[in-house]
């Protein structure tokens, strides 16, 4: 499974991409705006820090301006991937930019005949919001199982991918793993989450504390 890292602050990204576990980026003009920064040099920056897909979002919401739009931020990178809203002039928006061999990742993805119509647009990544979906008390895993398992009965021929989003815990990383979602997106707290265990912090304290008992150093 990708591990993406949903955040537009610079700081946090670069410190995770030091780790090599991070596979790309996901932002949205919500995380744009708090970071407080110009969005084109903003993506252009955290495009150097990753390899894999950033994310980077079209506000416009007609064909005609979402193309210009998805156009402009993929020139900034490589590795831009256009984030278009799941509306139809972005369906459309997406079948043209993913012609021109731009990356799209579909986004604000509620349903599973929403996920069918962005994977028969070509969308490199679709993203239903797993939490936002809880927050309504809809089951957001259920709708990852019913998009896997939809995607898995075409497999030959589509090739769109399951973004996670909108992941609220370290349980809904899991969930989406144990379902098979190939990506999964996360606030950086999450991820540095999903490390923790206290079984974890108590033995490594136990074995340190009977390894001093030995007056032993590995190295000199
Ligand atoms: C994904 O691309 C979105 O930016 C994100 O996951 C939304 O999460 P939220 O519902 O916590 O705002």
């Amino acid at each position: 499974m990708k591990f993406f890292v949903d955040t537009a602050d610079v700081a946090e990204i670069t410190e995770l991409a030091a780790t090599g576990l991070l596979d790309g980026v996901t932002t949205n003009p919500s995380l744009v705006a708090k970071s407080g920064r110009d969005f084109l040099e903003l993506i252009e920056e955290i495009c150097g820090l990753v390899q894999g897909p950033v994310s980077a979002e079209v506000t416009a919401t007609t064909y005609d301006r979402m193309l210009a739009e998805g156009r402009r931020l993929a020139e900034v990178a490589p590795n831009v991937c256009v984030k278009l809203p799941l509306i139809w002039d972005g369906l459309k928006a997406c079948r043209t930019l993913s012609g021109e061999g731009i990356q799209v990742n579909v986004t604000l993805c509620f349903s599973a005949a929403q996920a069918l119509l962005a994977a028969k647009a070509g969308a490199t990544f679709v993203s239903p919001f797993v939490g936002r979906l809880d927050d309504v008390a809809y089951d957001g895993m259920d709708l990852i199982g019913d998009i896997v398992e939809i995607f898995g009965n075409y497999r030959t021929t589509l090739t769109t991918e399951v973004l996670v989003a909108s992941i609220r815990h370290p349980g809904h990383v899991v969930q989406a793993a144990r379902l098979g979602a190939e990506v999964a997106t996360m606030p950086p707290k999450i991820l540095h989450q999903l490390v923790q265990h206290p079984l974890t912090d108590k033995g490594l304290a136990a074995f340190l504390k009977d390894w001093e008992t030995t007056g032993q150093r590995i190295l000199a």
